[in-house]
């Protein structure tokens, strides 16, 4: 006979083990780049580069109010691994501009400090609702990473010694305003232009980003400095690349000139003569007037004036610096509208590009 609680006991419901279910979103393993990611100037077909300038041009020009609507409240990540003026303000801004959320993580204040991966704080901001990261890190190759383990659009706002794409971009948006070349984009719109990247060529993805781009609509790409910034393997980087050692010889030919900061950071060990290096690579008054003075002269930045440019010309009538740096926003408008699938169809009408001052074919 069952005692009283041996019979509760045995009519009670029998209770199968609960189910967990395993295919929620953040157990994806992604592997595959998101197509709204831009990792390396090499994957921008001509009309890719056609179809973001065009649409710069048309966010630029569309009233703000408009244009704050088109990623109303979209989350947007920067995730900042190395410091940064230009890149990071015009990322945020271009965000903003069309409406998004963004957040700033950067490794200082960040649990990147305490050693997290970029795969975990990659994950952990999907996990948070970003739906795109723009990424900047020291390690050459980060945002493949972070695309394949993410699965997001990621942009690469440069890695390492590797790429800088979307600034190669905006220096291409810059290019175009002032010569005088048909609007549309195609492999011959820069033929017959020659662009001199002067400087520390060996640590500069913004030289490699230009690299890979411009010579694919029609330019030629001269590089120049001294061997332990540039080695001689650099002109293999693709057709239309030349080294001359010769900045006077290299200014002479050129229409366009983009000088470099030498990357103190990254030169581990490296001893440069800076005396040296100024009197034979310096963009100097005297150098510019005498062998490119209808040359348009561009730079990246950050600059070091007295180094590899003086103030006279990264000021002076033929300088675009401040051009290229306003030209961030409206590429990068266009790279997060093509992120997240905003809708980017634009107007089929040639891109209209006015003439502005400074260099002439
Ligand atoms: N050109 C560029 O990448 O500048 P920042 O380092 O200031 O972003």
């Amino acid at each position: 006979m069952p005692t009283k609680t041996q019979h509760r006991k045995s009519q009670a419901p029998r209770l199968e083990p609960k189910t967990i279910s395993l295919s929620h979103p953040d157990s994806l393993h992604p592997n595959s780049i998101h197509p709204g990611s831009l990792l390396s100037a090499a994957d921008l077909s001509i009309d890719k580069v056609e179809s973001i300038l065009r649409l710069a041009d048309v966010l630029e020009k569309e009233d703000a109010l408009r244009r704050d609507k088109r990623l109303f409240k979209r989350r947007v990540s920067l995730l900042f691994y190395e410091s940064s003026t230009r890149t990071r303000t015009s990322f945020e801004l271009a965000a903003k501009a069309l409406g998004a959320d963004t957040s700033l993580v950067s490794a200082q204040s960040s649990s990147i400090e305490k050693g997290e991966s970029l795969k975990d704080t990659g994950i952990t901001l999907r996990a948070l609702g970003a739906e795109c990261i723009i990424l900047r890190s020291p390690y050459s190759g980060a945002p493949y990473l972070l695309a394949e383990t993410t699965g997001l659009p990621i942009l690469n706002a440069g890695d390492g010694m590797h790429e800088h794409p979307s600034q190669a971009l905006l220096d291409l948006r810059t290019i175009l305003a002032h010569l005088e070349i048909g609007a549309k984009i195609t492999e011959t719109t820069l033929k017959g232009v020659t662009v001199t990247i002067c400087g520390d060529i060996f640590h500069s993805r913004v030289a490699r980003s230009n690299a890979l781009l411009l010579p694919r609509l029609g330019a030629r790409v001269v590089f120049c400095g001294p061997t332990p910034l540039l080695p001689e393997i650099a002109a293999q980087l693709g057709p239309n690349i030349v080294i001359e050692r010769d900045f006077d010889r290299a200014l002479a030919q050129s229409q366009i000139v983009m000088m470099l900061r030498i990357q103190a950071e990254r030169l581990a060990g490296l001893a440069l003569d800076l005396e040296e290096y100024k009197a034979r690579y310096q963009a100097n008054v005297d150098r510019v007037a005498a062998y490119a003075p209808k040359a348009l002269v561009m730079h990246p930045g950050p600059m070091i004036r007295g180094l590899e440019i003086t103030s006279e010309v990264a000021d002076g009538r033929q300088s675009a610096i401040a051009e290229q740096v306003r030209n961030g926003v409206a590429i990068r408008m266009a790279l997060i509208m093509r992120a997240l699938g905003g809708d980017t169809k634009v107007s089929t009408k040639s891109r209209s590009v006015s003439p502005k001052k400074g260099a002439s074919r």
